[in-house]
């Protein structure tokens, strides 16, 4: 008999332990007759803001409005030409169509994340960037400090995508949100603090730029009915989600260190030439995907799938050759970020995953 598939994630074991208690709150919010930008959100924007060490938390209706929101609020306008790494899935390609701005793709490192160096070059060859996208990918830090230089002498915004790197902390403490002019975060469920539906936020220190979220995310109001602000969206956090969100943020710590834990244990006992692990990580990792790479990539996925166990690839096509674009970034090399994303698989890791489907895996790999 074939043994349980071991998932890649799991929302249902996720919320059991939690079932009874966001059960209470919702039932409170569909009571309070108060269901969207209330005082739940409220409450979790400043509990959130202090989790990420800064002063200003915005709750928004997703992470891709989040990031939309972002560059609009440090000045992105049509026209700016905005660098962004192409491995992600077009988030943050996405987000700069969408305030009607150029992308500018800047190669990631073996670390999947921006590479400084490629940065400092596209800003010298390539014209002014008004702003630089750094993605935390797969939940670990970028090269932050040398990005948030490089944007620094260039004069150009530095905006954080810390959808999938709730928690992780540079080695000074410092924590995903707390290095950008703002940073964007989505809480999809599947996130390392999701909701139970769409939600997103944006932090910043500066209360400016602040100020102006709080306007774009409500249709460029100043106060109702006044637009004071061009590009002004609907995006607004609801109540049962932020009320999810503030039973979920005490424990985020706790999951993510399990998340940690299940990825260092694969990358100290994976042990087969066919397949690259990533080093064993501290608290700049909160192991949103365990991603190994492997030039046999897709036999590896399907010697997986005979034993069980499922896996993904994040992500498999590149956004400069996206279909959207007709070729046109077609002449764009990105050798790293082309490489990764045939090598690329994610392997199953989330808080409840047992020790025991762990070894599975970890077995799995070593017999391939
Ligand atoms: C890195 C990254 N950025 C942005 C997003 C967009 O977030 P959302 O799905 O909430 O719009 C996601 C999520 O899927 C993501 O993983």
């Amino acid at each position: 008999m074939r043994p349980p598939l071991v998932p890649v994630n799991s929302l249902v074991r996720h919320v059991a332990a939690l079932r009874v208690e966001l059960a209470a709150a919702l039932a409170d919010v569909v009571d309070s007759g108060q269901y969207v930008l209330g005082p739940g959100v409220a409450a979790f924007e400043s509990a959130f803001a202090a989790y990420c060490g800064v002063a200003h938390c915005v709750g928004v209706g997703n992470g891709s409005d989040a990031l939309e929101l972002a560059l609009k609020s440090v000045g992105v306008v049509p026209g700016d030409r905005v660098a962004v790494p192409a491995n992600a899935a077009m988030y943050a390609t996405t987000a700069t169509l969408a305030c009607g701005a150029e992308p500018v793709f800047v190669d990631v490192g073996d670390d999947a994340t921006l590479d400084p160096a490629q940065l400092a070059r596209a800003c010298d060859s390539d014209g002014p960037l008004r702003a630089v996208v750094a993605t935390h990918l797969y939940g670990r830090l970028a090269r932050i400090d040398a990005i948030a230089e490089t944007c620094r002498a260039h004069g150009a915004a530095l905006v954080e995508d810390c959808a999938q790197a709730h928690g992780a902390r540079s080695a000074d403490g410092r924590r995903a949100g707390a290095f950008g002019d703002a940073a964007a975060f989505s809480f999809y469920p599947t996130k390392n603090l999701g909701a139970l539906g769409d939600a997103g936020a944006v932090v910043t220190r500066d209360a400016g730029i602040a100020a102006r979220l709080r306007a774009l995310r409500q249709y460029g109001w100043e106060q109702k009915y006044v637009n004071t602000l061009q590009g002004g969206r609907n995006s607004r956090l609801d109540e049962l989600q932020a009320r999810v969100l503030s039973i979920k943020l005490p424990l985020l710590d706790a999951w993510n260190r399990r998340r940690r834990d299940i990825a260092n244990r694969y990358s100290q006992c994976i042990a087969n030439p066919r397949i690259a692990v990533p080093a064993v990580a501290g608290d700049e990792y909160v192991a949103h995907l365990y991603v190994v790479h492997s030039e046999s990539r897709d036999a590896l996925r399907a010697h997986l799938d005979a034993a069980g166990i499922a896996s993904d690839v994040h992500y498999p096509l590149p956004d400069h050759q996206q279909p959207c674009f007709a070729g046109r970034h077609a002449g764009r090399s990105l050798p790293v970020t082309e490489r990764q994303a045939r090598t690329a698989l994610t392997l199953p890791c989330f808080p409840e995953l047992t020790d025991d489907e762990a070894e599975r895996v970890t077995a799995a790999c070593n017999r391939f």
